[in-house]
């Protein structure tokens, strides 16, 4: 099995918006997508700083897209180490930019990092912000990992950025749901998200079901995250159908140490007769 991450490259979401698609292995599940996105419209942002892991490809990707000088706004989904990576770098090369985020995600992020409140914008679900040739729709994205988290929809090109919701592992460099092998979305969407929300076991499916209903009336015609593959048309009232089919379902449980113990022993670092 290859685990070697091949090297994306920026994958068009729409007019003057890119995915910045990185992925991680994830040992027979393929790899793990940990992408983020820029806009390059009238007022450029960047939508998430990727993983440190990523810092150097994401900086050569992002930076490729637009100068760091042009940047105005760095959106920032959440606090979680795959999605502020390269926070510090884009906030000390971006000089031009204003940070977009939210009091508990700047509340979280203190306690490690150093921010310039005068460099910050607060923008709750619900609110919007005037960018000059668009605006950013603040959302509660339909599934989320930390209670900071925001998605965000662009009035210009109707692209949601869901942040955590909708993930899939990939087998490759394949980043439209559409290109995915058949029936993989269908088999991994339940497992995959379950994991990262498992909340959902307590949800009450028509108050559940409120929360998607208004998200989607929302005008998105293309739905990308950071851990799934882009959402387009079908393929975006198809994932709502399955987080909605979630509610009050049992959570899966994680892999727990006899799947560690098979990954030491493939590594060959515990005896395999043990
Ligand atoms: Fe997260
Ligand atoms: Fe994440």
């Amino acid at each position: 099995m290859d685990t070697t991450a091949p090297r994306c490259r920026p994958h068009r979401l729409a007019a003057e918006t890119w995915l910045v698609p990185r992925l991680v292995p994830a040992g027979e599940a393929g790899f793990v997508p940990v992408n983020s996105m820029v806009i390059t419209g009238e007022q450029p942002v960047i939508v998430d700083t990727g993983a440190v892991i990523h810092a150097k490809e994401w900086a050569e990707d992002v930076f490729g897209l637009v100068e760091p000088a042009d940047v105005r706004w760095i959106f920032l989904s959440h606090e979680d180490a795959d999605h502020m990576g390269s926070l510090r770098t884009a906030m000390d090369l971006c000089v031009n930019a204003t940070l977009v985020t939210d009091f508990m995600a700047w509340q979280r992020i203190s306690v490690h990092t150093e921010l310039p409140l005068h460099r910050m914008r607060w923008l709750n679900p619900g609110e919007r912000l005037d960018i000059g040739d668009r605006e950013l729709h603040a959302v509660l994205p339909p599934q989320f990992d930390s209670p900071t988290t925001r998605g965000v929809v662009d009035s210009a090109t109707g692209v949601m950025w869901a942040a955590d919701a909708f993930a899939a592992p990939t087998p490759g460099e394949i980043h439209e749901l559409g290109d995915l092998p058949a029936g993989l979305w269908d088999q991994v969407f339940m497992p995959f998200n379950s994991m990262g929300n498992p909340w959902h076991s307590w949800l009450d499916p028509d108050a559940y079901g409120r929360h998607l209903d208004t998200l989607e009336k929302l005008p998105v015609r293309v739905a990308a995250s950071c851990h799934g593959p882009v959402l387009r048309g079908a393929g975006i009232s198809d994932a709502y159908a399955k987080a909605r089919a979630m509610a009050g379902a049992p959570a899966v449980p994680a892999p727990g140490q006899p799947v560690l113990d098979d990954i030491l022993k493939a590594a060959g670092l515990i005896d395999p007769t043990g």
